[in-house]
């Protein structure tokens, strides 16, 4: 099968366009055949080299790690799927990933596609809406009539977390540039803060949640905005020891979050999509191959995509 692999850590030229042999599924496991998969910056910084120290893996690589598709065969045991099934997932990370024509799916990470929603939107969800949803739900356990901040609501995780939050009955205000505004809006925000012209401490006070996905900085003044021995705060970026330290003297819980694939939750996930009440945004597709491979990270990498980028996968 095709797929675009990695045989050295490296800027984008060391993807490459290869014939890998197909997958087969063991026990529990589901092949399935790709449809459309999308690009998190946990892509190409692991193409980069950044995460070798939490992943020290043999090449080649296949990155990616959100897929829809098709089921193409059901290991031993696997009784909730058959051949022919149309699901989505964000499969185990390992270095068999989905810039790839069948990818493998442990059977409890899967969930059945909506048949509202196309594979492009399916395949942009699950890697950034788990993310969210773990990240409001489990970490910070917001609760409607609560006052969340979203840093980067237009982003790939911001703006699944922007509609799950209003969703939830939470009052929403998030940080967006200028261009994106009409698009947060859009997707429920109450209120959208221009970040590069306002600083949000200097207007926000009395958070209850902050949901921070871009760090530094941005995290400590976010620590500011919380509501004194209430407040939480969750990132998915890591936590920033000044953070932590003005955490600590403001009683507020500082947390760090990361994602673990869940096929329950996913579905979950589904079901707001296919009730219409959460839309995938998809700012730009490319095709899955050596070349829209390239431009879909050079874009990742700007850090101002709009929403997801997909990769379709030709059938
Ligand atoms: N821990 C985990 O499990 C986990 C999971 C998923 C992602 N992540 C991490 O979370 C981060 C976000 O992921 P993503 O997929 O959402 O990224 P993304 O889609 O690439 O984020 C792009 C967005 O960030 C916005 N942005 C950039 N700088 C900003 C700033 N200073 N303030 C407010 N907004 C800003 C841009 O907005 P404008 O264009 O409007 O400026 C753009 O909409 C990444 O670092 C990723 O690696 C972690």
């Amino acid at each position: 099968m095709k797929a675009v692999v990695i045989e050295e850590y490296g800027g984008k030229e060391v993807l490459k366009e290869k014939e890998v042999s197909r997958p087969k599924a063991g026990k529990n496991q589901v092949v399935v055949k790709e449809y459309a998969t999308s690009i998190n910056p946990i892509d190409w910084k692991l193409r980069e080299g950044y995460l070798k120290q939490m992943v020290d893996w043999e090449f080649p690589i296949i990155l990616g790690w959100d897929v829809a598709g098709i089921v193409a065969e059901v290991g031993e045991g696997v009784t909730d799927f058959k051949v022919g099934d149309e699901v989505f997932a964000r499969p185990e990370t390992t270095r068999f990933g989905t810039y790839a024509e069948y990818t493998l799916v442990d059977a409890p990470l899967l969930a059945r596609k909506p048949k509202e929603i196309s594979f492009e939107e399916a395949a942009s969800i699950p890697l950034a809406g788990l993310t969210a949803w773990q990240a409001l739900f489990d970490y910070a356990k917001l609760k409607a009539g609560e006052k969340i901040l979203i840093q980067a609501g237009a982003g790939g995780v911001g703006s699944l977390a922007v509609q799950f939050a209003k969703n939830a009955g939470a009052y929403v205000i998030a940080t967006a540039s200028a261009g994106n505004h009409q698009l947060v809006k859009e997707l429920g925000a109450d209120e959208i803060i221009e970040y590069k012209t306002t600083d949000f401490a200097d207007v926000l006070t009395d958070i209850d949640v902050v949901f921070d996905t871009v760090g530094g900085e941005v995290q400590q003044k976010s620590v500011k905005v919380l509501k004194a021995e209430t407040g939480r705060l969750v990132s998915i970026v890591g936590v920033d020891e000044k953070a932590e330290v003005m955490a600590k003297e403001k009683k507020v819980n500082i947390m760090d979050a990361w994602l673990k694939p869940n096929g329950k939750q996913l579905t979950e996930i589904g079901d707001l999509l296919a009730a219409g009440k959460v839309k995938a945004v998809i700012g730009e597709t490319f095709p899955m191959s050596e070349k829209g491979v390239y431009a879909a990270h050079s874009l990742s990498e700007t850090h101002h995509a709009v929403g997801k980028i997909v990769l379709t996968v030709s059938n």
